[in-house]
């Protein structure tokens, strides 16, 4: 008789579960993984990937649509691969980001790009690399990409980002589509700026451009952006420009804890009214909700310890390998690999790194973990690695791929040589 196994799904990250007592990605025990490529580690599921890019591409079957994944959430090579080979584009914000999308193969007919600041060579690059639109925030943008579209001799075609001052209600650092932000163009001053960019000789106009944040968990400041946005398609229309690409940004927010953010069917069916006559291409940019609980971060508890005041379990993942909680103070739920009773202990958990802003979580009831012991921090898959760096000289961790019951090494673990890679001693330091 084969036995039975209890499995028992994450309801954030379907594609992990407790089998039994263990904890799963797909068809791979979290166990496993950890022994093979060591701690901290970054575990990415292929389904789960997969199934989230079509939540967000398959709703907006009926009208023509672009999904161009947020390549700041996550830019490894094999994660854009992925995404590419379901369908989608990218959004980029660098030149940097483009060398990814590109590097990954993705169409540069299916990339766009947004940012405050694009540098002439960024510009260039884009131009040169045939990219679909660029999203340009500020006339001295539009002139800088007119000089450099003259250059290399070809028409640039953009889309203004305008700013719809929407209140997305999310953590301020990441609202983006107020007033006082510094995104994006007035809508007054976007009409005017629209019209100047019709007389310039290399640059075609073909979209505009809003996002208004990240983390949103509620489908109304999505539909109050979108119709600001399709008022000013109305009056550019008027005044005989006509608009082909509607992007409509990014920023769907996913649960970390007892969030309830509108499922990708939910955001798009609030906002399928608005768009059905559009005559526009939609471009949606998710980050978080396609990568966010696709991943985890593995980690081991290397110490315990009990002052007077609290109790802390120092693991070997730190701020450095994921900035969330330290900068947003972002919750991250962490789960034990190994599921038994443990007691009720309440503590921190932080890293080695020496500053007391350096946590992954906070008075948390996780009750008594023992050294070594595997660790899952969940809703690590945007906006984790993307964001790691290496301070205190600790190597960027290794990132994991799962598909069925295999794993890949989509990033191999940082050496100590690649912390110094690139930098060197001058002659006049030299020892005699
Ligand atoms: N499009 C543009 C122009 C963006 O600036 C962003 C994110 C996105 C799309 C994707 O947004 P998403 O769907 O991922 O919300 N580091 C922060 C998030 C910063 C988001 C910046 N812009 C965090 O860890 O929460």
């Amino acid at each position: 008789m084969s036995k039975v196994t209890a499995c028992e799904t994450l309801p954030q990250a379907p594609a992990f579960s407790y089998r039994d007592a263990e904890l799963w990605c797909e068809d791979v025990p979290l166990r496993r993984l950890g022994e093979a490529v060591g701690t901290p580690a970054y575990v990415y599921s292929h389904a789960s990937l997969a199934a989230n890019f079509h939540a967000f591409s398959k709703p907006f079957a009926a009208i023509p649509h672009l999904i161009c994944f947020a390549v700041k959430a996550n830019g490894n090579l094999a994660i854009l691969r992925l995404l590419g080979n379901e369908g989608a584009g990218a959004d980029i914000v660098s030149g940097g980001e483009l060398f990814r999308a590109v590097r990954a193969g993705i169409e540069p007919r299916r990339i766009v790009f947004s940012g405050v600041g694009k540098t002439h060579a960024e510009l260039r690059a884009a131009l040169e690399a045939d990219i679909l639109m660029l999203n340009i925030e500020s006339g001295q943008e539009l002139q800088a990409l007119q000089a450099a579209a003259a250059e290399v001799g070809r028409s640039a075609p953009i889309a203004l980002r305008v700013n719809p001052d929407v209140d997305p209600q999310t953590h301020p650092y990441i609202a983006t589509g107020l007033k006082k932000s510094k995104f994006g163009l007035a809508p007054e001053a976007a009409l005017q700026l629209y019209a100047e960019a019709t007389r310039l000789p290399n640059i075609s106009v073909i979209g505009i451009h809003i996002h208004i944040g990240s983390q949103i968990t509620s489908v109304g400041p999505f539909c109050e952006a979108v119709a600001k946005e399709l008022e000013l398609v109305r009056r550019l229309r008027e005044s005989g420009i006509d608009l082909h690409y509607l992007d409509i940004g990014g920023g769907l927010g996913i649960q970390y804890a007892d969030e309830a953010p509108p499922r990708p069917e939910e955001f798009a069916q609030a906002l399928a009214p608005l768009l059905s006559d559009t005559n526009c291409t939609l471009i949606v940019e998710p980050g978080r909700a396609i990568v966010g609980n696709a991943g985890v971060l593995l980690t081991r508890v290397l110490y315990e310890k009990e002052t007077a005041a609290k109790h802390f379990y120092i693991v070997d993942a730190a701020m450095n390998d994921l900035l969330r909680p330290s900068i947003y103070g972002a919750y991250h739920d962490i789960l034990p690999a190994q599921r038994r009773q443990r007691g009720d202990i309440v503590a921190d958990v932080v890293g080695p790194i020496c500053e007391s802003g350096d946590f992954l979580a906070r008075d948390r009831h996780l009750g008594r973990l023992d050294q070594g012991e595997l660790l899952a921090v969940l809703s690590a898959g945007a906006y984790g690695f993307s964001m790691s760096s290496n301070y205190n000289a600790r190597p960027r961790v290794v990132e994991v791929l799962v598909k069925g019951d295999e794993f890949h090494v989509i990033r191999e673990r940082e050496t100590y040589a690649d912390l110094v890679a690139g930098e060197c001693i001058p002659p006049f330091l030299e020892r005699p």
